[in-house]
């Protein structure tokens, strides 16, 4: 199976770490196929303008509809896909949303600047295609760009293929609900500091729950909304004695 990802920037060179090491290599083994498309194409006038003032007044500079109708027009012309429009207002991104996009056939991101792009461009598209305005944070970027390499990085390694060790994308963080807990490698002693003593045993059960325990104590401290958040039967009488 491939995946195709198109992205529509004012920036196109901004995504060229995209081609580099691991999504490279999932560029280069042809599970993944990657379009970057320079938004000012589809200008017409000879300051290339992408922007505009916003009607109701205040800062910043709004993306024109116009030219993103005839981008996006260009871009879906090969097939259906969905579309994502990086946002902070969108919703949150997650690791859940990463594996729901990993099974589709085609992504385009279109990546907004300045304040934002022209609400009727998405609305729009919503009419006839899976449209989604996502965050990948409660912090505020300069623009969409840097959004898209975060998300399409999450999702390119949950492909088939990719990833050395399916295993490792299976044992993720998140994947149980909870954070990972530590890991350690040789030597055994390091600047005073031991590996813990259970995970050199050999006793894999014993490893098991102390791993389990790890990740349990290390996301009630750093976060406790995941806890509140696991089904009601994800944690067991183990668990709830730790
Ligand atoms: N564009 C600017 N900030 C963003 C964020 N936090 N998430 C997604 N896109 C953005």
């Amino acid at each position: 199976r491939r995946v195709r990802i198109d992205v529509v920037t004012i920036f196109p060179g901004y995504l060229a770490p995209l081609r580099e090491a691991l999504l490279g290599r999932a560029i280069e083994a042809g599970l993944v196929e990657l379009g970057v498309h320079d938004l000012r194409d589809w200008t017409h006038d000879v300051h290339q303008a992408v922007d505009d003032s916003p009607y109701g007044g205040g800062p910043g500079m709004v993306m024109r509809p116009q030219v993103w109708g005839e981008a996006l027009d260009a871009v879906l012309a090969a097939g259906p896909a969905r579309l994502v429009v990086p946002t902070p207002a969108g919703r949150p991104f997650t690791q859940a949303t990463a594996q729901a996009w990993a099974g589709e056939e085609r992504l385009v991101f279109a990546c907004g600047r300045y304040e934002g792009i022209d609400q009727r461009v998405v609305d729009s598209y919503a009419a006839r295609m899976p449209v989604d305005e996502v965050s990948i944070g409660d912090y505020v970027l300069v623009g969409g760009e840097v959004a898209v390499m975060v998300m399409v990085e999450a999702v390119v390694r949950l492909l088939p293929g990719v990833l050395g060790n399916p295993v490792s994308a299976q044992e993720d963080s998140f994947s149980d609900g909870l954070l990972e807990g530590p890991a350690y490698t040789r030597p055994v002693s390091w600047r005073g500091l031991d590996v813990p003593e259970v995970l050199r045993s050999g006793n894999h059960a014993a490893i098991a729950r102390w791993r389990r325990d790890r990740a349990l104590e290390r996301t009630a401290a750093r976060r406790p909304d995941l806890l509140d958040a696991l089904p009601e039967d994800a944690l067991d009488r183990a668990d709830r004695a730790f």
